[in-house]
This record gives C-alpha cells, sequence and structure tokens, in this order.
C-alpha cells in the first residue's frame, strides 16, 4: 500500500496504487481544500505539492507519490495565511474561489523557488484556467508578496510541517464509504 508524507504526517493509503492523489487526499484523507476540477489535467484547480513541486493531483498516482512530501493547501497555511494568501486578500484577487487552492499552491512554488520571479515566470507558473479573468489581480498579488518579502514564503512553508513527523507514527488512510459526506 502507498506510504507518503502528507502534510508532515506519514500516511499509508489502503487504496489501488493507481488512484489519482487527489482522489486519495479528498477521500480517503479527508483534506477536501485540494478541488477536483476537470480531472484530467485542464484546470490545475487540483494543485498540491509533491516534494516542492507544484503538481495537479489528477495526473499523479499513489504509486508515482510513493515515498514522496506531499504537501496540500491544509499543510501551506497551518499557523494562518501565507504570504502569497495575504497578497491575495488584500488585492482581492479571487473571484469563484474554486480555484483558489491551487493558485495558492502554485504561487507557494513558485516564490520559494524564485523569491524574486519575472513576469514571465509568473504567468508561466499560473496555466490554471479561470474564466473570470483575475489574471492581472494576480500578477499584481505576486508583485505585492515579493515586495513584502517574498523570501520569507520558504520559511512560513516549512514551520507548517511537523518538525518531527515520524513522532506521529503511520496513520492509515482508506476511501470513506460510498456516499459519504465529504
Ligand atoms: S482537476 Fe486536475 S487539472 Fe483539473
Ligand atoms: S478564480 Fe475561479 S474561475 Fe476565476
Amino acid at each position: 500500500m502507498p506510504r507518503m508524507t502528507v502534510n508532515g504526517r506519514p500516511l499509508e493509503f489502503l487504496m489501488d496504487g493507481r488512484t489519482p492523489l487527489l482522489w486519495a487526499l479528498r477521500d480517503a484523507a479527508n483534506l477536501t481544500g485540494t478541488k477536483y476540477g476537470c480531472g484530467v489535467g485542464d484546470c490545475w484547480a487540483c494543485t498540491v505539492h509533491v516534494d516542492g513541486q507544484a503538481l495537479r493531483s489528477c495526473l499523479v498516482t499513489l504509486d508515482e507519490a510513493e515515498g514522496r512530501a506531499i504537501t496540500t493547501i491544509e499543510g501551506v497555511s497551518r499557523d494562518g495565511p501565507n504570504a502569497v494568501q495575504r497578497a491575495l486578500i488584500e488585492v482581492q484577487a479571487i473571484q469563484c474561489g474554486f480555484c483558489t487552492p491551487g493558485i495558492v499552491m502554485a504561487l507557494t512554488a513558485l516564490l520559494r523557488a524564485s523569491p524574486s520571479p519575472t513576469r514571465a515566470q509568473i504567468e508561466a507558473a499560473l496555466p490554471h484556467l479561470c474564466r473570470c479573468g483575475v489574471q492581472p489581480r494576480l500578477y499584481a498579488a505576486v508583485e505585492l508578496a515579493v515586495r513584502a518579502g517574498g523570501g520569507a514564503i520558504a520559511a512560513e512553508t516549512a514551520a507548517a510541517a511537523p518538525a518531527d513527523p515520524d513522532a506521529n507514527g503511520t496513520a492509515a488512510a482508506e476511501a470513506a464509504p460510498e456516499g459519504a459526506d465529504q
């Protein structure tokens, strides 16, 4: 059964290894902040971090995630909004809200890797489908987060995970019965 660390907590998923990570996170780990948009890799609403890289969880199987460190929206902001989230709020960059977790994950990964990204890097990090046209405010939010100290995002993100994940022991997660309230 696939084992990995999710938000700093060791988890073993009692599920078929071919199951998309998205379903496992939502249905078994009860981490419903990661959103199901298209399910086929087009919208990026399901973005999570896999070993720090922003990936679409609908395209990653549990077998592919085996042994990796997964971070979801619940794990990236445990101590309150991070720099990206504060900037998104400040410039009111969000419309529907459904796409927001994936956008936060993408921008958090961007600022951790590139504390002062170029416009081209910002645009490349945001392939998310957003039909409400919020992209200009997303760019403004990133620029605000950078001015506010984008480099701090790495420390904030690191602080979100428990210092000693092994201290929690490995928990098992399996899908809730069909029809269960998620
Ligand atoms: S749900 Fe994964 S890309 Fe749309
Ligand atoms: S923010 Fe969700 S569609 Fe634009």
